[in-house]
C-alpha cells in the first residue's frame, strides 16, 4: 500500500531535522552503523506507532539500516510533523500519518501498518497491540513480540495480561533505568516547559503551578517549574508519593483546593478526569491547562466544551473557553500531550537513550524469537547498564570500579 502522507515536498526540511538528531544521538548513531554491517532485521517487518517527530524518524532509519522493513504511523494525531513524515517516505519507508488527522484517520492509518502483517511492534501508549487483539486477531501468529515506550501503554498491557488476553511477548521498555529515569523526568520536565512557554510566551516565575501526579513525570515538570520561578503544588493520591513532594518543598494539596489558587495546570497522571467540571467552576479568570499525560482525558474536554459560553482561539494552540461565571480559561495543545502538539517532543539527547533501549529490545525479540514463556518481559538489566556505560562514555565521564576488597566487603556476611 503507498504511503499517507500530507506532502512529499516538505521532505527537505524534515531531513534537515533528522539530521540535527543524528549529530545528537551519539548511541543510536552507534546502533545505526552496526546494524548497518550485521542486519539483524533482515527479512523482518516492524510496525511502529511512536509521535512521529524527527527522533522517532532516527529510530525508524537505525531499525532499517538493519534489514527491516519499516511501516511507520505516529501515535497521536498532533504530535506528527508532516515534513518527518515526508523525509521518511523520501528515505524509502513507508507511512501512514499527518497531522491533525481526524479520529477516523488515525484509526486507518493505525490500521494500515498493522495489514502489512509485522513481525515485530513498537508501539507507544498500546493503540497498535489493542488493534491487534480486537480487528486484526487473523494477524498475531505473525508477531514475534513487540515493545511499549510508555507508562500508560504497560498499564494497558498489564491489564491484558492479568486478563490472560495478551497473545504475543511485549518488553516493557519504559520500565527500564535507562528510560523512565531520564526520559519521564528529565525529558518531560524540559518539554513540557518548552512547549508551555513558545505557545503560552507568557512569564513562569512568580507564578503557582498545579502538577497533577508526582510519578517520573510529574517530578521532571515540578522540579523545572520552581526552576523557573514557579510556586509549585502538587496533587497526588498516592501517600507516598505525595509525602515525596512534600520533602521536596512542594504543596501538597486536593485538586478542589488547588484550583482555585494556580495559574498554570499540568496533568500527568495516565488517569481519567483529574481536572472535570468541578474544578472548572472553581478556576480563576485566565488560568491556562495542559496535560502531559499520554491520553488527552485528563482534563474533561469533552464537558469543558459542553458547558462553554463562549469559545475563541487566542493564539496557535491555545483555545480560550468562557464559562457561565465569566472567567476565561485557557487550554493547551486541546490537552493532548503538550510537549508534543505544542513543542518538539524531548531533547534529543534524551531520546537517543530511550530508542537505544528501543532498539536493542526489537533486537531481542529477533534474537529470542519462539523461545519467550512470558507475555509481559522486561529489558534485560545488562542492557540498561551496556547502554548507561556507553552514554557515559559519550558524555566523557569515567567512574570508579570496585577493588577486589571492595567487592568482598559488599558482597560477604563476614561470619
Ligand atoms: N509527555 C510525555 O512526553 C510523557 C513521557 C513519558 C510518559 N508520559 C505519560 O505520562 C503519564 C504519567 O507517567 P509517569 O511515568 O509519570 O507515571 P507514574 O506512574 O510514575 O506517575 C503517575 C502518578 O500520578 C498519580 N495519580 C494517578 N491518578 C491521579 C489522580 N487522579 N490525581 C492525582 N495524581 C494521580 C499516581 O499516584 C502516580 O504517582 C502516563 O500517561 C505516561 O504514559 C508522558
Amino acid at each position: 500500500m503507498p504511503s499517507e502522507i500530507r506532502d512529499i515536498n516538505l521532505a527537505e526540511s524534515g531531513l534537515r531535522k533528522i539530521e540535527w538528531v543524528r549529530r545528537n544521538c551519539s548511541l543510536l548513531s552507534m546502533l545505526h552503523d552496526e546494524f548497518e554491517k550485521t542486519k539483524p532485521f533482515a527479512g523482518k517487518k516492524i510496525a511502529l506507532s511512536v509521535h512521529l517527530e524527527a527522533k522517532t524518524a532516527y529510530l525508524c532509519l537505525t531499525l532499517a539500516a538493519g534489514g527491516a522493513e519499516m511501516y511507520v504511523t505516529g501515535s497521536n494525531p498532533l504530535s506528527t510533523q508532516d515534513d518527518v513524515a515526508a523525509a521518511l517516505v523520501k528515505e524509502g519507508l513507508e507511512v501512514h500519518a499527518w497531522y491533525d488527522a481526524t479520529p477516523e484517520e488515525y484509526e486507518r492509518h493505525i490500521r494500515a501498518v498493522l495489514e502489512v502483517g509485522p513481525n515485530i511492534i513498537i508501539d507507544d501508549g498500546g493503540d497498535l497491540v489493542h488493534m491487534m487483539h480486537t480487528e486484526l486477531k487473523h494477524l498475531i501468529p505473525g508477531v514475534i513480540g513487540g515493545c511499549e515506550e510508555t507508562t500508560t501503554g504497560i498499564i494497558r498491557l498489564e491489564a491484558m495480561a492479568r486478563e490472560g488476553k495478551l497473545e504475543f511477548p511485549m518488553v516493557r521498555v519504559n520500565n527500564a533505568m535507562m528510560k523512565h529515569f531520564f526520559d519521564n523526568r528529565y525529558g518531560t520536565g524540559q518539554s513540557v516547559w518548552d512547549g508551555i512557554n513558545r505557545t503560552t510566551n507568557l512569564v513562569v516565575a512568580g507564578k503557582i503551578v498545579v502538577v497533577a501526579g508526582y510519578g517520573w513525570c510529574g517530578k521532571g515538570v515540578a522540579m523545572r517549574a520552581k526552576g523557573l520561578g514557579a510556586r509549585v503544588i502538587v496533587t497526588e493520591i498516592n501517600p507516598v508519593r505525595a509525602i515525596e513532594a512534600v520533602m521536596d518543598g512542594f504543596d501538597v494539596m486536593p485538586m478542589n483546593e488547588a484550583a482555585k489558587l494556580g495559574d498554570f495546570f499540568v496533568t500527568v497522571t495516565g488517569c481519567d478526569k483529574v481536572i472535570d467540571e468541578e474544578d472548572f467552576v472553581n478556576l480563576k479568570d485566565g488560568a491556562i491547562l495542559c496535560n502531559a499525560g499520554h491520553f488527552d482525558c485528563e482534563i474533561d474536554m469533552a464537558r469543558l466544551r459542553e458547558i462553554a459560553v463562549d469559545k475563541a482561539e487566542m493564539r496557535n494552540n491555545i483555545m480560550g473557553y468562557k464559562l457561565s461565571n465569566g472567567n476565561w480559561i485557557y487550554v493547551l495543545g486541546e490537552g493532548r500531550l503538550v510537549n508534543l502538539a505544542c513543542g518538539d517532543g524531548h531533547p534529543a539527547e534524551i531520546m537517543d537513550m530511550s530508542f537505544a533501549i528501543q532498539a536493542l529490545s526489537a533486537k531481542y525479540l529477533v534474537e529470542h524469537a519462539g523461545t519467550m514463556t512470558e507475555k509481559l518481559i522486561d529489558v534485560p538489566e545488562e542492557v540498561d547498564i551496556e547502554v548507561a556505560k556507553k552514554k557515559l562514555a559519550f558524555l566523557g565521564k569515567s567512574i570508579d570500579t570496585l577493588t577486589h576488597e571492595q567487592e568482598k566487603y559488599l558482597n560477604e556476611s563476614g561470619l
